[in-house]
């Protein structure tokens, strides 16, 4: 990306709701420690405003994103009081829709084998990137319900795959394979794609045929095929073997929690939206968690990870490497909060590796 350019890299911040409150401060000092020459500007969208003043995403907000920031970073959005959902709706599928961050890119990696649930895997076993589509599919929410609170009821859920959208998350699946290594530092190889096609003939049948078209462009990596249920099944029972896996916005929605079970929780997941070029939106897989919210118990990990992600993102590797080794080094150390098995809190645990980082700083 811009790794040459030595500006100062400005950052949108959007806490959101719940546990996003509290995990979102904490990558915020882990970024400070780090030394990334960035500049944060903090907005308040999410419930609370929403239930203030009615307001989701202000006027021009989408449009302002993209032209004043470099980055997004985000917290989480679901609010029990909001029973509709409206405004994480707006504003979390706004971000992606509306700024067409395609890429949902969501890396899937076990830092310890005690934080596992499966019997004898270690990190090296748990080393794979979920390449999700992020713009289309039943999240677009098209169809309606006709004869509402009749027997007639009729809903329909409509699963919109266009050509191009398929076509350029499957590209960028390859283009993500032949640009990234594993933590080991051996070349990424195989792109596997996982549907439904077996039932879902119509747009199964539009992946398929642009994943092999697709991978003819990149003769030199591995290609490989799994109906998503079978997938799931395959990812606890064994996870070696899995690489870079492409799929659409539900399926990825739904083996990415399954995956984050893998590496200790959805406290630990981390993920970017992207469009390579266009301001990209960064946040953890983690949602606002209500019933954890408020008590300084939610595992900031996923949140800072996604900093670093961001910071790799606008070019400023040395410091996400930084911030990832001093995770690695918390959770070795138990240094974390109890869903991973340690016995700080989120403050505690986000205090650790923020000056974990800033020693690394100091010394650099
Ligand atoms: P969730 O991710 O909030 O929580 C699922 C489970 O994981 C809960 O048991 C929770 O306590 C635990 N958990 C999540 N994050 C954790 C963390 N950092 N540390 C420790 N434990 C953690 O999912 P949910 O309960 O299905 O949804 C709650 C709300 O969040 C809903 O409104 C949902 O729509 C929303 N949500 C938002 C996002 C997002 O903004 N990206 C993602 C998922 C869910
Ligand atoms: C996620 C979340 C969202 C999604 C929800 C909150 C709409 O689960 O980021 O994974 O389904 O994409
Ligand atoms: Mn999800």
């Amino acid at each position: 990306m811009d790794s040459q350019k030595p500006s100062k890299k400005r950052i949108a911040v959007i806490p959101g709701d719940g546990i996003g409150q509290e995990v979102i401060p904490q990558a915020l000092n882990v970024i400070r420690a780090s030394g990334a020459d960035v500049e944060i500007s903090e907005f308040d969208w999410g419930a609370d405003r929403y239930l203030r003043d009615g307001v989701t995403v202000p006027p021009d907000g989408f449009a302002m994103l993209g032209r004043d920031f470099d980055a997004i970073l985000a917290g989480a959005f679901g609010d029990p009081r909001v029973k509709t959902n409206i405004h994480a709706k707006e504003i979390l599928l706004g971000m992606r829709f509306k700024m067409d961050l395609y890429a949902n890119v969501r890396p899937v990696r076990l830092l310890d084998a005690a934080l596992c649930p499966l019997k004898g895997v270690e990190p090296k076993d748990v080393d794979f990137v979920v390449i999700r589509e992020n713009t289309e599919g039943v999240y677009t929410d098209a169809g309606g319900v006709f004869k509402q609170g009749t027997p007639d009821e009729i809903a329909i859920q409509e699963d919109i795959n266009t050509r191009k959208g398929v076509e350029r998350i499957i590209r960028y699946a390859f283009e993500y394979c032949e640009r990234h290594t594993k933590l080991d530092g051996s070349p990424r190889s195989r792109v596997l794609m996982c549907d439904k096609s077996n039932a879902m003939t119509h747009a199964g049948g539009l992946w398929q045929r642009v994943f092999k078209e697709v991978s003819g462009e990149y003769p030199q990596i591995a290609t490989q095929h799994m109906y998503v249920d079978a997938l799931c099944m395959q990812m606890v029972r064994d996870p070696r073997g899995f690489d870079v896996i492409v799929a659409n916005n539900m399926f990825g929605d739904i083996i990415t929690d399954l995956a984050a079970g893998l590496q200790g929780g959805l406290g630990m997941a981390a993920s970017g939206n992207i469009h390579p070029g266009k301001t990209s939106m960064f946040e953890p897989v983690h949602g606002s968690a209500p019933p954890i919210a408020g008590k300084n118990v939610a595992n900031p990990f996923g949140a800072i990870l996604t900093a670093a992600m961001m910071l790799a993102h606008l070019g400023l590797a040395r410091e996400a490497e930084k911030i990832d080794a001093a995770v690695l080094e918390a959770v070795r150390q138990k240094k974390t909060t109890q869903d991973v098995g340690g016995s700080l809190g989120t403050r505690e645990a986000g205090e650790w590796v923020a000056k974990q980082v800033g020693r690394a700083t100091v010394s650099s």
